[in-house]
């Protein structure tokens, strides 16, 4: 079974790239942390695709801070294997988005959750998928990434450095994997409307998509899109970078409207 396994999909731009997948044809096995989300969200996915196969997963990342819970991402890869998912391509869209963490204050506990959910899970969870994508004669692994990797925002130190070290990670991926035609690639969306923006009124209401040169930010479907782009069509990319932030890295400075 040709299958989509996509991280962190329960809410918000991993529902809009399982969508995708399922749409295409794909079979999916994506993951949450909370059981009772995997559930819920696994049953409106098999309601609304009933042809294909879309199988939830609960994971956490670490066991603490400092440390990847390496036995739970070989159960997930054990239970793919069991159900039969050939895992073609993996999207590794869940994050910790290290909020608030400021560096004259926070522990370093909160800096290594981050990097270690962002960089050393993620690391993990390539090395089993990119196992069987050999064994299949190749894949794909997608990051979603950010242009907080360009360009730092305040209070986000470890997100910032988090996603910048996931950038080496995937040419060094890209690099090292090319030969078993496994193509690694990264989409960097800027601001995505999330149900955070319904959490924020005031707060999008007055920042994001006013300085951005295409008037507007990106909505899941706009990364998800990318995201199949690069798993469908860019046959000789590879350790590639595609930005989906409305044009807003590529200002000197922002242009706030009057
Ligand atoms: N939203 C934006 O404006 C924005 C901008 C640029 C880049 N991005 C990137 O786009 C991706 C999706 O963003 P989003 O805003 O849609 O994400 P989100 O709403 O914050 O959801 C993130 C997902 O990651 C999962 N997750 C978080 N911590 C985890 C951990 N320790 N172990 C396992 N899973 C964990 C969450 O699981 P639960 O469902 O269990 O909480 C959730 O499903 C992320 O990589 C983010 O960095 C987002």
């Amino acid at each position: 079974m040709k299958t989509a396994l996509v991280t962190g999909a329960c809410i918000n731009t991993g529902v809009a790239i399982v969508e995708k997948f399922a749409s295409e044809g794909y079979h999916v096995l994506f993951t949450g942390r909370n059981e009772e989300s995997v559930e819920k969200a696994e049953k409106a996915y098999r309601e609304r695709f009933p042809d294909v196969t879309i199988s939830g997963y609960t994971i956490d990342s670490l066991l603490d801070a400092k440390t990847v819970d390496e036995q739970a991402i070989s159960d997930l890869f054990a239970f793919a294997d069991h159900r039969g998912f050939e895992i073609d391509t993996l999207v590794l869209n869940a994050a910790d988005q290290g909020l608030g963490i400021k560096v004259l204050e926070n522990p370093l506990a909160d800096f290594m959750r981050v990097l270690n959910t962002n960089v050393t899970w993620n690391y993990c969870l390539c090395e089993h998928a990119a196992k069987r994508m050999i064994n299949q004669g190749g894949g794909n692994i997608i990051f979603i990434n950010s242009n907080t990797a360009y360009r730092a925002i305040p209070d986000r130190v470890a997100y910032s450095t988090s996603k910048g070290a996931q950038l080496g990670m995937m040419r060094a991926l890209a690099l090292d994997l090319g030969k078993y035609n496994i193509r690694v690639n990264a989409v960097l969306p800027g601001m995505i409307k999330t149900d955070r923006w319904e959490k924020n009124p005031e707060f999008y209401k007055t920042v994001p998509s006013r300085f951005t040169p295409l008037g507007e930010v990106a909505v899941g479907e706009d990364v998800a899109d990318a995201v199949w782009y690069f798993a469908a069509h860019a046959k000789n990319t590879t350790g590639a970078e595609l930005v989906v932030d409305g044009g807003n890295t590529i200002q000197l400075y922002p242009i706030i409207p009057q």
